[in-house]
């Protein structure tokens, strides 16, 4: 999502660079409330009417909006040396500090490295039953239930998961905590970013004062259970985070790296994969044709026994489903960077400063690359039909280096998830209700989604 509050782009020198077509300036002022009203709809109409690669700039900041597998490719793999983070991370930064989510450079390629390990294959095979534990006792509450929001159900779901995996059961009520701050430093974060011109932070404004409040607490919660942590180790991230060494200096991370950290995965960690179920039990809903193949396998695959990693990757045909829910939805249905020196993507020259702009919502829609795109279709990812589609046409989780370090967590809970409610529930939309997309940080559903559930 875009803020235009950014300092200039150098100027100079315009008139010999090849700069893509598009809107500057006064003249792009229309286009502004567009922009703020309808993000999705703005790139579909820079796009159609300037083409694949378009410029747009107020006098203050120059976005370059790119839509090609290539392009995509140039930035986010080849030289994406060359590009930091966009500029809404800096707001995001009031939350997340110097977490993975928003370092850069060579502090940032260390902190991959030492968190890397916890989201290996082994880590993710312990946190199943967590997963499966707590969507069992969340959907034991629904038995038969009319209109219920699936959407807060979810977000609750996926927080308790990963709350649970970095903290462990034993300190449930620190969770509770921090969810409470989180969620209005999220809210008020999310207000700011999507101001043309927020206030300063410093203003003692009424929301400024808030979210202030909200940090402090949320600090002040994750530096207890740290305390806790350095007395007691657990079997936890938060524990593996504190032990970790600096292979080279044999250094630990400090205390505030590690609440930083532990902020991002609990706030990376949980809003995504919580858009994404949400979507796909709305889809799913819809479609209950591939809903019953969804449940046959699930009926096939799961036991009464607690399911393991193995039963998860034996649910092929969810796991299609789930792809085809992140292509329909993408809960990061945008990605930004900002160029740290000149760069030539897609035959058009980058200035230093610029702010690149992907629209993974439209790519995954774009009909150059996906035959019928409005259509659900989780057989599109069979691999006789995905061979020729190019690897920058999907992106659910971004590319190169910085790409989603939880992919693997995610794809895993959300593919048990949605098999084990569907094995349970029938799911049904309610048709009074309105389902609308709001593209803010994440890709949610603007009003909710409600759903009537019967057990299956
Ligand atoms: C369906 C669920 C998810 C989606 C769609 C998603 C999407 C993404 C995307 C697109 C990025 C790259 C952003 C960019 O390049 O600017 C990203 C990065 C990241 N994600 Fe996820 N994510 C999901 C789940 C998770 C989970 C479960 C965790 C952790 C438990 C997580 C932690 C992170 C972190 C720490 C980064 C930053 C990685 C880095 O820069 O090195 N995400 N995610």
């Amino acid at each position: 999502m875009f803020s235009l509050h950014e300092p200039a782009s150098s100027g100079s020198k315009k008139n010999k660079l090849n700069l893509p077509p598009g809107v500057f300036g006064l003249k792009a002022l229309p286009y502004v409330s567009k922009l703020a009203k309808d993000p999705i709809g703005f790139f579909q109409l820079m796009h159609s009417k300037f083409g694949k690669s378009v410029r747009f700039g107020l006098k203050t900041v120059t976005f370059h909006l790119i839509s090609q597998p290539e392009d995509i490719r140039r930035v986010l793999q080849e030289n994406n040396q060359n590009y930091h983070k966009g500029v809404f991370y800096k707001e995001l930064g009031r939350i997340l500090g110097k977490g993975l989510l928003n370092s850069e450079g060579e502090f940032w390629k260390k902190q991959r490295k030492l968190i890397q390990p916890s989201f290996h294959k082994q880590r993710i095979s312990e946190f199943v039953e967590i997963m499966a534990h707590e969507t069992t006792k969340m959907s034991n509450n629904w038995k038969n239930t009319s209109k219920l929001d699936i959407s807060k159900e979810m977000m609750r779901l996926t927080f308790e998961i990963v709350g649970k995996t970095l903290f462990r059961t034993d300190v449930e009520s620190y969770a509770a905590r921090i969810e409470s701050s989180l969620t209005v430093a999220l809210e008020l974060v999310t207000k700011r970013i999507t101001k043309i011109f927020p206030f300063p932070f410093s203003w003692p404004t009424p929301d400024n004062l808030r979210l202030k409040r909200a940090l402090k607490d949320m600090h002040s919660v994750v530096d207890e259970l740290i305390a806790e942590r350095k007395k007691n180790p657990s079997n936890d991230l938060i524990s593996m985070l504190l032990e970790v060494r600096d292979e080279e200096t044999g250094e630990t991370m400090s205390e505030i790296q590690v609440r930083d950290e532990a902020i991002t995965l609990l706030l990376a960690g949980h809003e995504t994969t919580a858009n994404a179920l949400s979507w796909g039990l709305y889809l799913l809903s819809k479609h209950p044709d591939i809903c019953q193949k969804v449940r046959e396998e699930a009926n096939r695959v799961l036991t009464d026994k607690t399911p393991t990693l193995e039963d998860v990757q034996k649910l092929a045909y969810t796991r299609k489903v789930l792809d085809e829910i992140l292509r329909m939805y993408p809960p990061a249905w945008v990605i930004e960077r900002t160029a740290m020196g000149p760069d030539n993507v897609g035959g058009f020259d980058v200035e230093k400063g610029t702010n690149i702009s992907i629209c993974i919502f439209n790519m995954h829609r774009n009909p150059e690359f996906w035959e019928n795109p409005d259509k659900f279709d989780p057989d599109r990812f069979d691999e006789e039909r995905s061979a020729d589609r190019p690897k920058y046409a999907y992106l659910p989780f971004g590319g190169g280096p910085r790409i989603c370090i939880g992919n693997i967590f995610a794809l895993t809970e959300a593919t048990l998830i949605l098999a084990m409610l569907v094995k349970n529930y029938k799911f049904e939309v309610d048709p009074n209700h309105p389902v609308v997309m709001e593209p803010l940080v994440t890709l949610r559903p603007k009003y909710g989604i409600l759903l009537n559930i019967v057990s299956t």
